[in-house]
């Protein structure tokens, strides 16, 4: 077998001019990097090269390289924090590593060992970790990605590939708390189908999404509700995964949630929302949740939010991902006219409240639990 990916090679060649950290305040999402990045090599005949963690600088590329005209390019999406005690956490890095691997397999990429990966992660997060701001909402955020960069414009299996991981610092996603989000639920344009590669974590899923979503902000909406199929079903809500609560004639509520399959990406946030909604069940209470909740990954259709509007029973939706957290939306606007959902006083419903809090104290290590993983 070719070399897999291998720690004890790791080549540390720290940077000889350190920049100077803006104010956590001044923050843009994803516009400021840290110091270092980690690069990894592939190539078809000589499997993984040692890893490096150098200055973090512009790469060198062919303009020949795959990445540049066919799209090659995986990617992840994982955060850092760090408390005042100064201890740095990740949260469920291994669920961003096995994906990172379907991602690459989808895409005729490299796979590897993903707690190689995960290992260098962690030395390349402790060595920027002043870097990671502790403010609450803060944390670093991190974008390992895998590119094609064989040099050849024939289409087919890379013989060549490059891993590289950078960081950046982050601020609450939404600059003034938590503000609702405006959706236009559309189909006059597709994120995802069956069989496509939409539950893959691709470059290629994200750039089409910009020109509907300018369309959607021209009318007055922030973002694209993806519908898909005949019936309108919900698929995704811009880059996020999406939830809907309805109250029920019981008295309960349920928070439903799109399965997973060709038309939803495995977002880590949507699985941690559902283990911990899942749990509240099972007596793990979450404080604000509703005692007779219930959990279901189903089919949601347009037709039904229209319906539980005109009853009074569409409580809550929202997206969920690593970015944003969780993001509540107040209108969405639907074959002409807006069906709107109430959110609280702070714009957050209760529900998406209580988990918001939940997975952020889990993440920044208020609550110890096995996803939090010290690095
Ligand atoms: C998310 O975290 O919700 C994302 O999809 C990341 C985005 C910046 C591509």
């Amino acid at each position: 077998a070719l070399p897999d990916i291998d720690p004890s090679l790791l080549k540390l060649e720290p940077t000889s001019s350190p920049k100077i950290r803006p104010p956590s305040s001044t923050l843009i999402f994803g516009r400021t990097f840290t110091d270092h990045m980690l690069t990894i090599r592939w190539s078809s005949n000589s499997g993984w090269q040692a890893p490096v963690i150098g200055p973090y600088r512009p790469l060198e590329l062919d303009p020949s390289s795959t990445v540049l005209h066919y799209a090659f390019t995986a990617f992840e999406g994982m955060k850092a924090y760090r408390n005042e005690d100064g201890t740095v956490r990740l949260f469920r890095p291994d669920m961003n590593m096995a994906r990172l691997n379907r991602s690459a397999a989808r895409a005729a990429l490299p796979t590897f060992d993903p707690k190689a990966l995960e290992t260098l992660i962690k030395k390349l997060v402790m060595l920027d970790s002043e870097w990671i701001p502790n403010e609450p909402g803060y944390s670093l955020y991190i974008r390992p990605t895998l590119i094609g960069t064989q040099n050849a414009l024939g289409v087919g299996p890379n013989s060549d590939a490059l891993l590289f991981v950078i960081c950046s610092p982050v601020g609450p996603y939404y600059a003034s708390g938590y503000k609702p989000v405006q959706l236009l639920a559309t189909k006059k344009y597709v994120r995802a189908w069956p069989g496509g590669t939409g539950s893959h974590k691709l470059g290629v899923n994200y750039g089409p999404g910009i020109v509907p979503q300018s369309e959607a902000a021209k009318e007055g909406y922030s973002q694209n509700l993806w519908l898909f199929g005949e019936d309108d079903a919900l698929t995704e809500v811009g880059t996020m995964n999406l939830f809907v609560a309805f109250k029920k004639p019981d008295g309960g509520v349920e928070l439903a949630t799109p399965p997973l399959g060709d038309l939803v990406l495995p977002g880590v946030t949507r699985d941690s929302v559902l283990a911990l909604a899942r749990g509240h069940i099972k007596g793990e209470k979450i404080p604000g949740l509703p005692d007779n909740l219930t959990v279901t990954e189903r089919k949601v259709v347009m037709g039904e939010l229209e319906e539980a509007e005109k009853n009074g029973t569409l409580s809550e939706v929202f997206g969920t991902g690593t970015a944003a957290v969780i993001s509540v939306v107040d209108r969405i606007g639907y074959n002409g006219r807006d069906i709107t959902i109430p959110t609280g006083p702070r714009g957050l419903g209760p529900i998406a409240e209580s988990l918001l809090s939940r997975v952020t104290d889990i993440q920044t290590g208020k609550i110890e639990h096995e996803w939090s993983i010290v690095a």
